[in-house]
């Protein structure tokens, strides 16, 4: 076996974050991508990059399955998995700031995204991950999901989802300890980054502070590279900077 893994995989690639990380793991290295996502369209970029293999996921319990069911066969070593997938608004809802906006509908589909399919991505890939040397894992929560860190209120769905996502992170990183004890887990907060999902914010954002999806990738990349295997959940900015649950 090699000093790394054998595969790079990237859950969530159409997110303006995934697509960067991706171009930039591929001119760094030769080692094989593999990068999901739900349309062809959002798989359209990677074409031209020889190393990376693309594969359409819906994110139902048959397409996870089948992956999975593909990298054991496959006996890959993942070196590296980040999982992008999140929501802020969509068709017919935006981030609550009161409780009368609060709507049952937009909730489960902000939670089902940002909480639900990252673990759901993760307990499809656990039994891989038990088998790969040392895989490293990076799930974008964010900063907005942390209680401590909530002064301004507001944003009751995705707070919500995301603080969701990090305490079932933090179980799954107790479980992994066990299954691995050489993985590493990681909540992320890749800072406020120029994507489809910011935009429509930018307006109380400095300029100064809105980084690039390529700067957010390169911080990821080294934030993800300077972890080691501790047993627990880190919960990083893209600083590499703590921050409080
Ligand atoms: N941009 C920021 O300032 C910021 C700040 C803090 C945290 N984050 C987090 O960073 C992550 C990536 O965000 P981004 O800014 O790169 O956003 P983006 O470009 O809008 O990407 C959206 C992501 O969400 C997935 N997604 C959207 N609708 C989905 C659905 N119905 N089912 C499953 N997956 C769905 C997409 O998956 P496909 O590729 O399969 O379409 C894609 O991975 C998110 O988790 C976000 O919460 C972003």
């Amino acid at each position: 076996m090699t000093a790394s893994g054998n595969l790079d995989v990237v859950v969530g690639a159409g997110s303006a974050i995934g697509r960067a990380l991706i171009q930039r793991w591929h001119a760094a290295s030769e080692r094989p991508i593999l990068a999901l996502a739900r349309s062809p369209s959002s798989l359209e970029a990677f074409a031209p990059l020889g190393a990376v293999r693309t594969q359409l996921c819906d994110y139902g319990d048959a397409a996870l399955e089948r992956l999975a069911k593909e990298l054991r066969e496959e006996q890959s070593d993942v070196e590296r998995l980040v999982i992008c997938n999140g929501v802020l608004q969509g068709e017919g809802y935006r981030p609550e700031r009161a409780l009368n906006q609060l709507d049952l509908s937009a909730m489960h589909t902000v939670f089902e995204v940002n909480a639900f399919t990252p673990m759901r991505v993760l307990a499809a890939l656990a039994p891989v991950l038990k088998r790969s040397r040392a895989p490293r894992v990076a799930v974008l929560s964010a900063r907005v999901g942390s209680i401590g860190d909530n002064l301004l209120g507001g944003w009751y769905s995705y707070r919500g989802s995301k603080a969701a996502l990090n305490m079932m992170l933090k179980s799954a990183a107790l479980e992994l300890r066990r299954l691995n004890p050489s993985a590493t887990l990681l909540a992320y907060h890749p800072g406020t980054v120029d994507t489809p999902l910011s935009k429509p914010f930018h307006e109380t954002v400095n300029p100064e502070t809105l980084l690039t999806p390529e700067r957010a990738a390169e911080a990821l990349d080294g934030v993800l590279a300077g972890l080691m295997p501790a047993g627990e959940l880190s919960y990083l900015d893209w600083r590499g900077e703590v921050i409080p649950w």
